[in-house]
Parts: C-alpha cells; sequence; structure tokens
C-alpha cells in the first residue's frame, strides 16, 4: 500500500499568510499541518509516500518535509502543473502509484485518530474504495454523501447549495487503481476542476464497492483562519507538559511546553499554550490555546487563543490580542505618542480590527 500526500493548490482561503508560502506549512500547535499527514503515514506503516507539489511552493514543502526518514518513510515528489482538481492530482501520481492500493491525505487536514484503523478496515475488506464521513453543521462547505438502503455510499455532491445530508467527507480516502480510469472518465466542474468526488461516482455508478467510514474522533480542514485557530485548540488540548526554556519570575499554570532558549521575565503562561525555542517574552500574559513560534518577541502584551509565526514581535498594547492568526517577521507596536493615529503597513487581503 503507498501513500499520496496533496500539497500543492492555490491556499487563497489562508491569505495573506500564504501569499508566500504553501497552506500547508502553515504551523498548528508550532508543527506544519502537513507534518501530522506523515505521521499518520508513519504511523500506520506506509513506506512510500508521493507528496503532490505546486510549481510556486514546491521548494519550500521539500525543504520541510526533506526525504522523509524522520517520519519513518520515503517521499517522493510529484509536480503539478496547475491545481486542476483532487482527481487530477490523482491522475498525475499514476506513474508513482501504480497498480498499488493507496491512502489519498489532504495535506491541509488533520485527523485526531490517525488511520491505522482504517488502514486495516481497508486491507480486511478490500472495497474498491474507502470514504471517510463526519457530520458537520455546514455540509455546504464540502464534499456531501448520502448513504443507500444497505449502508453503502449511493451519492456523492461537491459543495451543494442544499445538502441533503449533513455527512460531510473528510479528507482521506482509500482506492484501488480503478479510480485511475474513473478520474479519467470525469469533466471539470463548474469550478474548473476535476472533482474527486465526480470520479468516485463514477465508481458507485459503475457497480463497485464504496464503503464509508463515520469519523467520531474530531476532524479539521484547515482552510481557512478560523479552522486554523479551532484546529491549534484541538492540538493544545492534548498537549503534554514540558518546560525546557528558562523562568524568570514568571509562572506557568496548566499544560504549557516552553521549547529550549526560550527565555521569560515577569511573565504569566496559563496553558494549553506553547512557546517556541529562542522566543523572548517579557512582561506578558500568554492565555489558553495560544502557540508562539521560534524567536518571538513579546513585551507588555497580553495574547490568548492565538497563533503568531515565527520571527514576530509584539509590544506595548493597551488590550489583549485575541482569537488572532499573525504571520511571520510580523511587527506589531506602539509608535511615537503624538500625533495620535494609527500607521499600519499590512499586506494584501489582511483583516485588522481595532477596538
Ligand atoms: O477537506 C475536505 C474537503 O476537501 C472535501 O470535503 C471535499 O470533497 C474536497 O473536494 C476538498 O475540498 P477543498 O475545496 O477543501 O479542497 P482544496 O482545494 O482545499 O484542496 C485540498 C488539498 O489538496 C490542499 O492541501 C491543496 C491540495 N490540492 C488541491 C487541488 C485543487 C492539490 O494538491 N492539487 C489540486 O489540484
Amino acid at each position: 500500500m503507498k501513500g499520496l500526500i496533496l500539497s500543492g493548490g492555490k491556499g487563497t482561503r489562508l491569505r495573506p499568510l500564504t501569499h508566500t508560502s504553501a497552506k500547508q506549512l502553515v504551523p498548528v500547535a508550532n508543527k506544519p499541518v502537513l507534518f501530522y499527514g506523515l505521521e499518520a503515514m508513519g504511523a500506520a506503516g506506509i513506506g512510500d509516500v508521493g507528496i503532490i507539489i505546486a510549481p510556486e511552493t514546491g521548494a519550500e514543502i521539500r525543504d520541510a518535509a526533506g526525504d522523509g526518514s524522520r517520519f519513518g518513510v520515503s517521499i517522493e515528489y510529484i509536480e503539478q502543473d496547475e491545481p486542476l482538481g483532487l482527481a487530477h492530482a490523482v491522475l498525475t501520481a499514476e506513474p508513482f502509484l501504480g497498480d498499488s492500493p493507496f491512502v489519498m491525505y489532504l495535506g491541509d487536514n488533520l485527523l485526531r485518530d490517525g488511520i491505522v484503523d482504517l488502514v486495516d478496515t481497508f486491507r480486511t475488506e478490500e472495497p474498491d474504495a474507502l470514504i471517510l464521513l463526519t457530520p458537520v453543521p455546514d455540509p455546504e462547505h464540502y464534499g456531501v454523501a448520502e448513504l443507500n438502503g444497505e449502508g453503502r455510499v449511493g451519492r456523492l455532491v461537491e459543495k451543494p447549495k442544499e445538502p441533503q445530508t449533513n455527512l460531510a467527507l473528510v479528507g482521506v480516502y482509500m482506492f484501488k487503481p480503478a479510480i485511475f480510469d474513473a478520474a479519467r472518465a470525469i469533466e471539470p466542474s463548474w469550478r474548473g476542476e476535476l472533482e474527486i468526488t465526480d470520479a468516485i461516482q463514477t465508481l458507485v455508478d459503475r457497480g463497485l464497492r464504496v464503503d464509508p467510514h463515520i469519523v467520531h474522533g474530531w476532524w479539521k480542514d484547515t482552510g481557512q483562519v478560523q479552522d486554523m485557530l479551532e484546529a491549534n485548540r484541538l492540538i493544545l488540548d492534548d498537549l503534554e507538559e514540558r518546560v525546557e526554556g528558562e523562568l524568570v519570575n514568571s509562572r506557568v499554570e496548566g499544560r504549557v511546553v516552553i521549547e529550549e532558549g526560550a527565555r521569560l521575565e515577569r511573565t504569566t503562561v496559563r496553558g494549553p499554550a506553547i512557546v517556541g525555542r529562542g522566543s523572548q517574552i517579557r512582561d506578558a500574559y500568554i492565555g489558553p490555546y495560544t502557540a508562539i513560534g521560534e524567536e518571538v518577541a513579546i513585551e507588555k502584551a497580553e495574547l490568548e487563543h492565538s497563533i503568531v509565526l515565527s520571527g514576530s514581535s509584539i509590544r506595548d498594547l493597551e488590550y489583549r490580542i485575541e482569537a488572532s492568526l499573525i504571520g511571520k517577521d510580523v511587527r506589531i507596536g506602539r509608535g511615537p505618542a503624538l500625533p495620535k493615529a494609527y500607521r499600519f503597513v499590512v499586506g494584501d487581503h489582511a483583516d485588522v480590527q481595532i477596538l
């Protein structure tokens, strides 16, 4: 069995962060989203993993994931010229996948319980495809499945305006090679993509066996800012306490990770929270569900339920920062006393809210 992780695409919904970097590398609890998928492959004993990359962000993904040895897998990178859809990505990977069954994992998805049990079920049951479904409150944002009387998959629709069920397709799929012919048989959708939902529908229409598996542990598609913050909260909830950095007149409460080389002075950190390597935090409060990346400087400021990426600095704020996603090397601080005015240098598609 082989693995295929989809890490191409454009990441338009995570702009401005993804103007300069791949959405699959935005960290959740200080670890790139993509790494959770690679770890899941390693844990399920899938040794050969192909990663679909885009020409614009591929180099960065290669640099981050390397040869895969640290995840217990061997990685082959497969360039997809244009993001023409998930089924197009599958066809692009056909030479790598050959006639092996495979697990496909969307590189921006997080699945709490991993894929070990699913891979076992797929191996023993041997359906032509196994898809993961979970009930969601907003099915119109996902692929949606209808089951037939025997509990098999009957109909699949990609992001329907009027969903017939609340069962969303989770971004993990298991396929036998029949999927290639099905992907060749479909036409691009209204959004110009070869949809994997349509390819799976073709399997159903051809009388092949498509089994559903309902996911009970949490699942997150981190495609948008609110989802990123939610995923951060869910991962931090399982954090194990570890304080390796230096604490000077500071207090940590609850499940907190302070990584090596980080230094806290006159600061309180209330977990679950993580502070990355080399970060310097003074006269500050870091509240629950906050992930501070590496080499971040925070002084006279309070943060809660937020993600701050590496190299940023936050200083002298009057009010607490909440539910925020702050990119790499960002500076937030107070300017000269007069004239009293806001002063911004903010990238495209940014979102700034002031009291
Ligand atoms: O997250 C689950 C949903 O993922 C499913 O419910 C939908 O049925 C499925 O179509 C997909 O929807 P999205 O609109 O969220 O897919 P997105 O464009 O975000 O792409 C998912 C991942 O695949 C992402 O890591 C980028 C990558 N990708 C995407 C395209 C379109 C590629 O590598 N190549 C592509 O051509």
